[in-house]
């Protein structure tokens, strides 16, 4: 078994991942750093026997980078993944190097190689501080450890394609916390260029936005918070996308985390509507979650999209047990069994949700099916999913919120779901 470390952004990750899930009984994607400032403090977490590291990831001077690499991590050797179709070694430090573009025979070849290479050795190691030890760069990369805040639960929705109908379950599911548990539930819609989870909650015209929260920095005001927030059907508060890509673009990661955790002050229940791609902010609500659902549907390319997207959290260290996947019927026919789709990706799907052609007026007109057509079939299983999630993470096990920080290892520490 080859012990792999995949550093890169998080797109290519994700493709890198599906390219080497059929070689899964020789190659171990035991990590991933979706950032460059963690490729050094994931490879002395992981200890990898080969480290995939996109050439824009090599954080320069290479000799240093090396140097480094070898200080917290002997015996990794670097297999470099270069944006240019040439292959030819282009640097002793690298045991070789792999076009981005490469099939997944090959990239798998090229592992092959560099695990067998000799790793590349570094005499003076004297002045590299180890991760962890203090000072060092990649020490400070390492995400803080959140504090426990309030009780609200916090469920993610999420897909690795569009149209399989996240907004469509966030949007239901949030009403019916609302409105059967009489709960103060939120929606925060994160689709920050293509949003349309207002409109699917009819408060399309609300003035305020993500955006007006994001420009007051990362300490929220409730009183604002309050303003920002709009009221849809159940009372329903609802946090709209800003309304062009420009003030999308000015919101951060940390913007996101202050917003998701003040709004979670407020309220008992904080659903998050997410867009169809990976990138640092997704990454950053998926951490705040208590329940991440990945919702799926009956084509076999958002089926791949969820595989990889479990693969990734896999290799990410989050604890899968409050990942679910919800397999929803976009489409009146299907050439798929449930049981298919169950055996592609090696899980369980939580709930199966039928179609209903009532579902588009109902996502057109603001107001959710659950409301529309309670009696529905679709009404009925979506309040069984608001059933299985919103019992809030710690009533059936110990509370990742309440309990003391445990004695885990320190890639747990930065990445379990609930966390915050
Ligand atoms: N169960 C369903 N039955 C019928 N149509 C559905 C169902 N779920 C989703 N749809 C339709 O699929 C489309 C995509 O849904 P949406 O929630 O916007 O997906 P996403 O947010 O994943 O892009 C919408 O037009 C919606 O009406
Ligand atoms: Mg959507």
């Amino acid at each position: 078994m080859i012990r792999v470390l995949i550093a890169d952004e998080i797109a290519r990750i994700v493709g890198d991942l599906e390219k080497l899930e059929p070689y899964r009984d020789e190659v171990d994607v035991c990590g991933v750093a979706h950032q460059a400032s963690a490729v050094i403090e994931e490879a002395w977490l992981r200890q990898p026997d080969v480290l995939v590291l996109h050439e824009r990831f090599a954080d320069l001077p290479p000799s240093d980078f090396a140097a480094h690499l070898a200080s917290v991590s002997p015996t990794t050797r670097v297999l470099l993944m270069t944006a240019s179709a040439t292959t030819e070694v282009a640097d002793t430090w690298a045991a070789g190097t792999i076009s981005e573009a490469a099939a997944g025979a090959d990239l798998l070849e090229a592992i092959r190689v560099a695990a067998r290479a000799f790793p590349h050795g570094v005499v003076s190691v004297v002045d590299t501080p180890v991760p962890g030890e203090g000072g060092a760069a990649a020490g400070q990369a390492r995400r803080e450890v959140r504090a426990p805040v309030g009780r609200a639960t916090v469920i993610v929705a999420f897909s690795g394609k569009g149209g399989t109908g996240t907004s469509m379950v966030a949007t239901n599911l949030v009403v019916i916390l609302a409105h059967g548990a009489g709960a103060r539930a939120a929606l925060v819609d994160i689709d920050l260029q293509f949003g349309d989870a207002a409109g699917m909650l009819h408060v399309e015209h609300h003035p305020l936005t993500a955006a007006d929260l994001a420009a007051q920095g990362e300490d929220i005001d409730p009183t604002l918070l309050d303003d920002v927030l709009a009221t849809g059907p159940a009372d329903v508060r609802v946090l709209r996308a800003p309304s062009s890509p420009e003030l999308a673009e000015a919101i951060t990661a940390a913007h996101l985390r202050a917003i998701i955790r003040a709004t979670a002050r407020a309220s008992d229940f904080v659903v998050v509507d997410t867009p169809s791609h990976l990138d640092e902010r997704v990454l950053e609500a998926f951490e705040l979650a208590d329940r991440l659902l990945l919702v799926t549907s009956y084509n076999l390319s958002a089926v791949r999209g969820t595989k990889a997207t479990l693969l990734m959290l896999e290799a990410l260290g989050v604890d899968l047990d409050r990942v679910d996947v919800v397999l929803n019927h976009t489409r009146p026919r299907t050439n798929y069994r449930r049981e298919d789709i169950e055996e592609i990706l090696g899980r369980r799907i939580l709930v199966d949700l039928p179609y209903d052609p009532r579902v588009d007026p109902s996502l057109d007109s603001g107001t959710p099916i659950v409301l529309a057509q309670p009696r529905a079939e679709l009404s009925r299983r979506l309040n069984s999913l608001a059933e299985l999630v919103a019992a809030p993470a710690g009533t059936t096990e110990t509370s990742a919120l309440d309990a003391p920080a445990p004695e885990t290892p320190a890639y747990r520490r930065r990445f379990s779901l609930g966390r915050r």
